[in-house]
C-alpha cells in the first residue's frame, strides 16, 4: 500500500476482543424531544460481571453535551475524568467493587443529525438508527452487542405518536413509557415520535398470545400499507411453521421513514423501515417492489430470533445473524412463489455483487478479522455470501440435520451474544460431523474456482474436479474447501440417468465414478448452484443447447443458457463473431414454451449484463472495452428480436393480464415476460408498441417496463415529463423517475443526463434514496459510467465528496462503484486513479469513505488488477 493511502483511522481486532468488565441490569431511559435539543437522562444499574476481571467504566459516547454525571446520586464533575470525541472513563478505583448506578442527563441535536445514524429527524418525525453503532450518539453507554440489558424508556414530546421497544406501560397527555423485557443490546434500541397513523392488524400465536399489529405512516401514505400487513402476517405464521419460532411481545410496530440510509432495521418490537419498502399500491409498486417488500419485511421480521433473542457477540459475527437471515428470507420467499425463479433471482444478485465484491479490492471474509468502520462491512459478503454458506451446510448435513441443529440453536443459546464457533458447534453436535474444514467459508475469502475433466470408459464415467482460489487482500494461501457438487448425468436423448445427489468434495483434486452406464452421459454440475463457486469448464460443443432444451433441474436449464450466452457474447465483443445460431434457436423455444413458467422465461430471455462481460473478459485475459460490450450485447438482442419477430406481437397481447390485479408470482411472471419481450420488439419497431403499452398501462410494472424501452429506443421525453407530472409528490415514483433516465440513457447520453438531473428541482440529494437513484442509475450504466473521457468518474467523485461531508455511510457504500476500476484500459484507469485521489484528499474525509477509498485504490499497486 502507497503512503498517501495508508488509513489513517485504526483498525479494531476479532483477536483483541475482550469481554466488557461489567454487566447491566436494567436500563431507565428519558427523552424530553426538541428537535435541536433533546435532552436524553439515563439510568443505568452496573453490577460485575461475573467471571471477568473488574476494570474501569468505559462508556462510548460521540456528539453529546454533557449537562450532568453522577455514580450512586453522587454528582461526578466530568473535568476529574477522562473524556474525548469517542467516550469517557471513569477509572476502576472510583466505583463500587459490587455495582452502581450511574446517571448522566446529555443533550443532542436531532435536527443537525444529517448522518442518519443515531436519534435524527425525518419529514418532522423523530426517529432513530442505531446499528452499528449509532446508541454512542444518544447517550453514553457501552455500545457493543455483547452487553444486554432490559430497557425501560419514558418519551416526553407533544407529538401524537411515541413509539419504543417492547410493550407499551402507561401513557398521558404529552408522554408515553415502554417496557422491554428482553434484554438486548444497544443496537436493537428505537424510538420514534411522530404525526403518524397506523394501518392496524392482528395476529394469534400458536401458544394463543394476541399480538397487536401496526405499521405507522404519515396520514398521506396510509392506503399503501396493506400488502406489507399481509406480508407481515404470513411471515409470522411461516416462522411458527416452519422453525417453530413464536412471537414474544404484546405489540409489534414497524414505522416507514423516508430518510435512511439502508433498507429496514429489525429493532426490538419496532421495526424501522425505509418507505420505499413498506409502501405499495398497483399503480405505484412494481412486481419486484412487492416481492422486496414481502421479503424485507419478512427479513426484519425473521431476526426477532435471529439477531434479537440470539444476538452477535461482536460486529465480527455479523454474518450469524445477517447471513441465517437472509438465508430464511430467500426460504420463505420461495416458498410464498416459486423456488426455482427464486434460487435463479438470488444467483444473479450474488454473483452481480458478491462475486464481483470477491475478485476484487473489497474481498473479505464471511468473518472479517478485522475492521475500520464497522458499517463499510454489510456487505454482499456478509449477507448473501453469508446464506449460501448456511445453504451449503443444510446440503451437506441434510434437512433434518438442519433442523435438529437449530433447534438446538435457539435452545441453548437463547439469550445469548453468540459467535460462529457456537453456531458451527450445535452442527456438529447434532448432526456429528466435523466441521474443521467447512469453517474456511467463513474465514477465508474469494471464490473458488471449480475445474472439471470427464473420462469415459466402458460404462464407467470418471469426473475430475479441481479448486482453487486466488489470493485475495491480505490472504495468499487458500487451502482446500470442502465443496458440494450436486450433480445429476443425462442420457443424450435427454433422460436423466443418475438423479441429482451431493458429491463432498473436500481435496484440491478428487474423482467420483459412476459405473454401469450404457452411453456416456452429459453432467449437470452444481444444479441448484450448489456452491457459491465459479465453474470453470469448456463443454463440449452443443453440450450447453442440450442442457437449456432438456435439463430437468431449472436452475441448470437457466444456467445452460446464461453460460452460453455470456460464452457467445465474449466472442461476439472480443474477435467480432456473429451471434450464435444455437443459441437464438435455444432460447426462442424457450421463450415460445407456453408449458415453462412464463417468470423462467423471462429470465432465460434476459442477457448477461455489461459488468457481468467486463468480468469475464478480464477473466479471460482480456481488457473489457466498455463501448464494445455495449455494442455486442445489443447485436445479440437484436438478432433475438429478429429470431422471434414473427410471433412477438402475439406473445406480448397474449400475456397482458386481465381482471384484478394480484402481486404474486402468477401475474408477475406473465409481466415480466411481456415487457422482456417488448424490449426485444422495441429494438425491431423503435418503441412503437411500447409507446402504446405506455399510455395504457395499469400498473407500474409496465408503465416504467414500457418507459425503458422508450428510453433506450432514444425517445420518451414526452412520456418522461407526463410521468413526472402525475407522480408529482410520490417520493417512491418519482425515486424510479431519477433512476430510470440515467441508467437506460443512451451510454454516451448518460452523464449528461446524470448532470442535467442534478439540476433538477426535484432533486434533494441528501435524501438517500434519491441520492442512490440518480447516482446509483450512472453507475449501473456500465458503458455510461465508464465513459472514456472520465466523466462519470469525475461525476461520481464530485458528489461522493459533497455527501461524505454529510452522510459517510451512504457515501461510502456508493464508493464501490468503483471497486473495478483496474479492469479497465490505461487511459480509464488513469481517469479513475485520479478521481479517487481526488476523494481520498478530500478535507475532513470521513473515517467510512477513507477505508472504502484506500483499500479500493490499493488495488492500483498491483496494476493487473486482483
Ligand atoms: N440489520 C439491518 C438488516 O436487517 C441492516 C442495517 C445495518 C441497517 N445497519 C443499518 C439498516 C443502518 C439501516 C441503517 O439487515
Ligand atoms: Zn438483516
Amino acid at each position: 500500500m502507497q503512503a498517501d493511502t495508508a488509513p489513517a483511522h485504526s483498525a479494531t481486532r476479532l483477536a483483541d476482543y475482550r469481554p466488557y468488565p461489567w454487566k447491566i441490569e436494567q436500563v431507565a431511559l428519558t427523552f424530553r424531544l426538541a428537535a435541536k435539543t433533546t435532552r436524553v437522562l439515563s439510568t443505568i444499574r452496573f453490577a460485575p460481571n461475573p467471571g471477568v476481571a473488574a476494570g474501569d467504566l468505559v462508556l462510548d459516547g460521540e456528539r453529546l453535551g454533557i449537562v450532568s454525571l453522577a455514580i450512586d446520586g453522587a454528582a461526578l464533575d466530568p473535568a476529574t475524568i477522562a473524556v474525548t470525541p469517542a467516550g469517557l472513563t471513569v477509572p476502576a478505583d472510583r466505583l463500587p467493587a459490587d455495582g452502581f448506578v450511574w446517571q448522566a442527563e446529555v443533550e443532542i441535536d436531532p435536527a443537525g443529525n444529517t448522518a442518519l445514524e443515531g436519534l435524527y429527524m425525518s419529514g418532522g418525525m423523530f426517529c432513530t438508527q442505531c446499528e452499528a453503532e449509532g446508541f454512542r450518539k444518544i447517550t453514553y453507554y457501552p455500545d457493543r452487542p455483547d452487553v444486554m440489558a432490559p430497557f425501560r424508556v419514558r418519551i416526553e414530546s407533544d407529538l401524537p405518536v411515541l413509539l419504543s421497544n417492547g410493550n407499551p406501560v402507561a401513557a398521558g397527555p404529552g408522554w408515553a413509557e415502554w417496557e422491554d423485557p428482553w434484554p438486548k443490546p444497544a443496537y436493537l434500541f428505537a424510538l420514534v415520535a411522530g404525526d403518524l397513523k397506523a394501518h392496524p392488524g392482528a395476529f394469534t400465536t400458536a401458544s394463543g398470545r394476541e399480538v397487536a399489529l401496526n405499521i405507522w405512516v404519515r396520514p398521506a401514505d396510509i392506503d399503501r400499507c396493506a400488502w406489507a400487513m399481509e406480508s407481515l402476517i404470513r411471515s409470522m405464521d411461516w416462522d411458527e411453521r416452519v422453525y417453530g419460532r413464536e412471537y414474544d411481545l404484546d405489540v409489534f410496530n414497524i414505522v416507514a421513514v423516508d430518510d435512511f440510509n439502508m433498507g429496514a432495521m429489525e429493532n426490538k418490537g419496532l421495526n424501522i423501515f425505509n418507505s420505499k419498502w413498506v409502501l405499495a399500491s398497483p399503480e405505484t409498486a412494481t412486481d419486484m417492489d412487492f416481492e422486496r417488500i414481502e421479503g424485507i419485511i419478512a427479513h426484519e421480521y425473521f431476526h426477532n430470533w435471529t439477531g434479537n433473542r440470539i444476538t452477535c457477540r461482536d460486529w465480527f459475527q455479523l454474518c450469524l445473524k445477517e447471513g441465517l437471515t437472509v438465508f430464511r428470507d430467500q426460504q420463505f420467499t420461495a416458498d410464498m412463489r416459486s423456488a426455482p425463479v427464486k434460487r435463479i433471482d438470488d444467483v444473479m444478485t450474488l454473483r452481480a455483487r458478491q462475486f464481483r465484491e470477491d475478485m476484487g479490492p473489497l474481498a473479505h471474509p464471511v468473518r472479517p478479522d478485522s475492521y475500520i468502520e464497522i458499517n463499510n462491512f454489510y456487505t454482499a459478503t456478509v449477507y448473501e455470501k453469508g446464506a449460501e454458506v448456511i445453504g451449503m451446510l443444510k446440503r451437506l448435513v441434510g434437512d433434518e440435520g438442519y433442523r435438529r441443529a437449530l433447534d438446538l440453536y435457539f435452545d441453548r443459546h437463547d439469550g445469548d451474544a453468540a459467535t460462529i464457533e457456537d453456531w458451527l458447534a450445535v452442527f456438529e453436535e447434532a448432526t456429528g460431523r466435523d466441521l474443521a474444514q467447512f469453517k474456511r467459508w467463513y474465514t477465508d475469502a474469494g471464490t473458488p474456482r471449480l475445474g472439471v475433466q470427464e473420462a469415459y470408459d466402458a460404462g464407467t464415467y470418471t469426473l475430475t474436479f479441481t479448486q482453487n482460489t486466488k489470493p485475495t487482500p491480505g490472504q495468499d494461501d487458500k487451502p482446500p474447501r470442502v465443496i458440494p457438487i450436486a450433480l445429476g448425468l443425462l442420457n443424450p436423448n435427454g433422460d436423466e440417468v443418475l438423479p441429482t445427489r451431493v458429491l463432498e468434495m473436500t481435496e484440491a483434486t478428487q474423482s467420483f465414478r459412476f459405473d454401469g452406464l450404457a452411453a456416456r452421459p452429459v453432467p449437470s454440475i452444481l444444479r441448484g448452484f450448489s456452491a457459491p463457486v465459479v465453474l470453470d469448464r469448456a463443454p463440449p460443443p452443443g453440450e450447453r443447447a442440450f442442457l437449456l432444451a432438456h435439463d430437468t433441474d431449472p436452475f441448470n436449464r437457466w444456467e445452460a443458457g446464461r453460460a452460453l450466452a455470456r460464452e457467445v457474447l465474449v466472442t461476439m465483443i472480443a474477435e467480432g463473431a456473429a451471434p450464435a445460431p444455437d443459441l437464438l434457436a435455444g432460447l426462442e423455444a424457450v421463450a415460445t414454451d407456453a408449458t415453462l413458467d412464463p417468470a423462467f422465461r423471462a429470465l432465460c430471455l434476459r442477457l448477461p449484463g455489461e459488468d457481468d462481460l467486463a468480468q469475464a473478459l478480464h477473466d479471460a485475459g482480456r481488457t473489457p472495452d466498455p463501448d464494445a460490450i455495449h455494442a455486442g450485447r445489443e447485436r445479440l438482442a437484436r438478432a433475438l428480436a429478429e429470431r422471434l419477430s414473427p410471433r412477438l406481437g402475439a406473445m406480448i397481447a397474449d400475456l397482458a393480464v386481465g381482471g384484478d390485479f394480484r402481486p404474486d408470482a402468477d401475474q408477475g411472471g406473465r409481466r415480466a415476460l411481456r415487457m422482456a419481450l417488448l424490449a426485444l420488439l422495441s429494438r425491431i419497431d423503435g418503441g412503437a408498441e411500447a409507446a402504446r403499452i405506455h399510455a395504457a398501462a395499469a400498473t407500474m410494472t409496465e408503465s416504467l417496463g414500457s418507459l425503458g424501452c422508450l428510453l433506450e429506443a432514444g425517445r420518451g421525453a414526452p412520456e418522461l415529463a407526463a410521468f413526472h407530472d402525475r407522480w408529482a409528490g410520490n417520493r417512491q415514483v418519482i425515486d424510479k423517475w431519477f433512476l430510470i433516465q440515467p441508467l437506460q440513457a443512451r451510454p454516451e447520453a448518460a452523464v449528461a443526463v446524470a448532470e442535467r438531473l442534478a439540476r433538477h428541482a426535484d432533486f434533494d440529494w441528501k435524501n438517500p434514496n434519491r441520492f442512490r437513484s440518480l447516482i446509483g442509475g450512472l453507475t449501473g450504466n456500465h458503458a455510461g459510467f465508464h465513459a472514456a473521457d472520465g466523466a462519470g468518474y469525475r461525476f461520481l467523485a464530485d458528489w461522493l465528496i459533497r455527501l461524505d461531508a454529510l452522510n459517510p455511510q451512504t457515501a461510502a457504500r456508493m464508493s464501490t462503484a468503483f471497486e473495478t476500476w483496474t479492469r479497465y484500459d490505461a487511459d480509464r484507469r488513469g481517469q479513475a486513479a485520479e478521481a479517487l485521489a481526488r476523494i481520498a484528499a478530500a478535507p475532513g474525509l470521513s473515517r467510512d469513505t477513507a477505508e472504502m477509498v484506500g483499500r479500493i485504490r490499493a488495488a492500483g499497486a498491483d496494476p493487473a488488477g486482483t
